[in-house]
């Protein structure tokens, strides 16, 4: 929504293609804030910002966009506030800043524990005043390349049923990340990979897919996210002994340690015996009611909601939980990748702001300083070239609409749910916050023998109609396609960084690994590829908290 504004203010004409209601997107469920180094709460600057991010990234970040992004941040702050976000402020008036992961200042700006969902009520509103028209519910089935450039895309009306084609210059793609691969996580259940697979599929490889997120604080039952704002508030984590495990691995941050470093912590105090039914102890019991019930009134709601648990009386119990996938579309700090017309932002894109480890409040900001840069870029591009001429042969649409005929009149073997329930225990056993070699190679197989289910599906609902068999029969085949991307990365690197921790390879190697992966679409395998990391002033040091 954010590039589609900018876009649309530099005079372009430009559409919303999105599978959901765009407020229903996954960004509503960001909860506890986004980054910008305004200083209000103590000094800060984008500099002590662009430090925290890089180390954050296990210095596997490209330097120059994240100065990039720490630079332009509190600017864009400034605009979605006069856009009309409502966001909680300090008693002198002034926008109110919380301690987040790994931060060097309390830096993310926030609207109680509920900022995602009030950033995207104000980014629809600004699309409803720009009447910028938006394809509700279309599901992408395909980019459309012709002659070596995006054309548009092909979409399947998810309410009406049938196939279209939207004809445009320029393509961007903002469809967010692919937690459902994993059982267990935060990401609502459109959160699929559609946008990776489509660029995969196009020709685009994906950057360090190997890098999966696990959010330390996630409700057992459903992996529902319990927000990094409850430690930035004071939260602490506590094992079955009421210890402040975190002491142990990170004695000066404490739970206020980078996510893949209280993961691991978590993690390991389950794994050895010291955890309460598989999960560890968020307490805020100390807070007091008055401060959870201010700022905190959400996460307060889901643990009564989920867990049965009043966090004003009693801990939480919490565990690590797929929540962000720092791999994405290879782009360049202005969004656009190797495709001539194809743009990639937020989740679903890799600039890579951050590496191998993202900072909590880091994505949500990016995926407004870089919509905007991406749809500005694109917007100028367009009015630079004119029209491009780009045209969906008719023939191009009736294959598609071939292609998603058969699918929805498939009567193979399974249905999709059986395979997706499936893949996401998998990667969840085999592919999680420990990894190793053996076990990760089995990961691979048990991908690769998924893949193989997932072409002869059966889809029981014949209907056009809100049919949600077919969407996940095309949602799989996005999944499966990532998974492939991640687990054959992840067996290739073999060094720990960031949320890549390999019991067989303990170090961080940056002699050999300090290199972005890239996962080209080699006649639908996997083949990888390394780059370089964008180095401007930050040498790699060792990671400590
Ligand atoms: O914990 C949270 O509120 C999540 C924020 C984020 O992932 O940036």
């Amino acid at each position: 929504m954010r590039a589609a504004i900018e876009a649309k203010r530099a005079g372009v004409d430009v559409a919303v293609v999105s599978k959901l209601h765009p407020t229903r997107s996954h960004s509503g469920a960001a909860e506890g804030g986004i980054n910008a180094a305004l200083g209000n709460a103590t000094d800060d600057s984008p500099e002590i910002h662009t430090f925290d991010t890089v180390k954050g990234s296990d210095y596997l970040g490209d330097q120059d966009a994240i100065e990039i992004m720490c630079r332009e941040a509190p600017g864009d702050i400034y605009e979605l506030e006069h856009m009309g976000a409502i966001f909680s402020r300090f008693a002198d008036g002034r926008l109110a800043q919380r301690p987040f992961g790994a931060a060097g200042a309390p830096r993310t700006i926030y609207s109680a524990d509920i900022t995602g969902h009030v950033l995207i009520h104000v980014l629809y509103e600004q699309l409803v005043k720009h009447d910028i028209k938006v394809y509700e519910e279309f599901f992408c089935t395909n980019l459309v390349i012709d002659d070596g450039r995006c054309a548009g895309v092909l979409a399947w009306d998810v309410v009406r049923g049938g196939v279209h084609a939207i004809e445009a210059n320029h393509v961007i793609l903002a469809t967010g990340g692919v937690g459902r691969m994993y059982y267990g996580t935060t990401n609502a259940f459109a959160c699929t990979g559609d946008g990776m697979s489509l660029a995969w599929r196009a020709g685009v490889p994906l950057k360090d897919m190997e890098f999966m997120q696990f959010h330390p604080t996630t409700l057992k039952s459903n992996g529902v996210l319990i927000t990094e704002g409850c430690r930035g508030e004071g939260g602490y984590l506590r094992n079955s002994k009421g210890e402040r495990f975190m002491a142990i691995d990170a004695p000066n941050a404490m739970e206020l340690a980078s996510r893949d470093v209280v993961s691991r912590a978590e993690w390991k105090e389950i794994a050895e015996g010291r955890g309460v039914d598989g999960c560890v102890l968020l307490d805020l019991t100390h807070l007091g009611h008055k401060k959870i019930e201010t700022r905190l009134p959400g996460s307060r709601e889901l643990a009564l909601d989920y867990a049965g648990v009043d966090p004003i009386r009693d801990p939480i119990p919490v565990r690590p939980g797929a929540h962000y996938h720092m791999g994405g579309v290879d782009v360049d700090v202005w969004g656009e990748s190797i495709v001539p017309g194809l743009w990639a932002a937020g989740e679903v894109a890799c600039v890579s702001v951050h590496g191998a480890n993202r900072l909590g409040g880091n994505s949500l900001m990016e995926t407004i300083t870089f919509g905007r840069r991406a749809g500005q870029a694109a917007a100028e591009r367009v009015l630079a070239e004119g029209d491009t001429g780009a045209r969906i042969e008719r023939s191009v649409l009736e294959d598609e609409r071939n292609r998603i005929n058969t699918l929805l009149n498939a009567t193979g073997g399974e249905r999709p749910g059986a395979i997706r329930e499936q893949l996401a225990k998998t990667m969840y056993d085999k592919a999680g916050v420990f990894r190793t070699q053996s076990v990760l190679e089995e990961c691979v197989e048990e991908v690769h023998a998924l893949r193989e289910r997932g072409r002869s599906l059966r889809i029981e609902d014949r209907s056009s109609l809100f049919n949600s068999d077919l969407v996940q029969a095309l949602e799989l085949e996005s999944m499966l396609e990532c998974a492939d991307c991640l687990v054959t990365g992840a067996v290739a690197r073999q060094e720990s960084r960031g949320a890549h921790a390999r019991i067989d390879f303990t170090e961080r190697d940056d002699a050999n690994w300090m290199k972005h992966s890239l996962a080209w679409n080699d006649r639908g395998e996997v083949r990888l590829d390394y780059k370089p990391v964008t180095v401007t002033k930050y040498q790699p040091l060792v990671r400590s908290y």
